[in-house]
């Protein structure tokens, strides 16, 4: 029965940001578990290297071009997935970005806009327009990616924008879990800490920052990307069938202290 839970077999799945990092390993765990997966990334050759990284491991997957900021494109987008693939019962709005060290005071609106276009609205149009046919079907599993950072706010980058982004996204995640529980759609979310993706390379690479950002962290050390994963695969899954509305941090203990 536990294995059964587990198997995605029969159900498709689209992911938003899929083209690399934890969207790329997240589309292999739904793969390695049945599913059958649509990528979608903005930029067209980070999407045509994630397919392609994902063939060479065998797996034969849909790929999209898809900017989470334009509603109209993933109103079209979601249209044509769930047409092609019969029906989208899992989607992982997971496409992000982080603009990093902007000091609250001295932001400019175009900054701010950006990171929130993409963080927050971008996750909301991909909720609403692939929620919306899972509701007609009455059944279907959302994982938002939100981030500790909207739990705690990160020290010493400054990203105010970043930060209460990701806190809408927990926000929101629990709303919608709120009106779409009775109609058989649960929508949960996976907050990270720090994985070394294309995102946070700046980070890992940065000797100042690194010791700062692990002597907060119990577990010394930052997640890997498969770890998300497999925290979003649990969310997507019939194993976590009684979780709505929840925010699961992956964080190696951060947010403890
Ligand atoms: N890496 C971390 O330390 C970390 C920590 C906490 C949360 N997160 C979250 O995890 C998610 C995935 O990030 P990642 O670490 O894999 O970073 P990443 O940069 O490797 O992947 C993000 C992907 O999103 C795509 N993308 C960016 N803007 C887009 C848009 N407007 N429309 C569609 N696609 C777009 C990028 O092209 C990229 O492929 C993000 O939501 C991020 O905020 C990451």
């Amino acid at each position: 029965m536990y294995r059964e839970k587990s198997d995605l077999s029969g159900r498709a799945a689209f992911i938003t940001g899929g083209g690399r990092g934890i969207g790329l390993c997240t589309a292999e765990a739904l793969l390695e578990h049945g599913a059958r997966v649509v990528i979608s990334d903005r930029d067209p050759a980070v999407l045509e290297a994630g397919r392609a990284e994902l063939a060479e491991k065998g797996w034969e997957i849909d790929a999209v071009t898809l900017d989470v900021t334009d509603s109209k494109a993933v109103a079209r987008a979601a249209a044509d997935a769930n047409e092609r693939h019969g029906g989208i019962d899992i989607l992982i709005a997971n496409a992000g970005i982080a603009w990093p060290d902007t000091p609250g005071e001295s932001m400019t609106d175009e900054v701010w806009h950006k990171v929130v276009d993409v963080d927050l609205n971008g996750c909301y149009w991909s909720c609403r327009e692939f929620g919306r046919a899972m509701l007609e079907r009455g059944r279907g599993s959302i994982v938002t990616v939100g981030s500790m950072s909207g739990l705690i706010s990160n020290k010493p980058q400054r990203q105010v924008h970043y930060n209460a982004a990701k806190a809408g996204v927990h926000h929101m995640t629990r709303s919608l879990a709120g009106e779409w529980a009775p109609r058989g759609v649960r929508v949960n979310s996976v907050a990270p800490t720090y994985v070394d993706t294309a995102m946070s390379r700046g980070g890992f690479t940065d000797d100042a920052l690194m010791p700062t950002w692990m002597a907060s962290t119990p577990m010394n050390r930052p997640a890997r990307a498969d770890e998300i994963a497999s925290a979003i695969l649990f969310l997507a899954t019939d194993a976590s069938s009684a979780m709505t509305g929840s925010i699961v941090t992956v964080d190696c203990g951060y947010t403890i202290w």
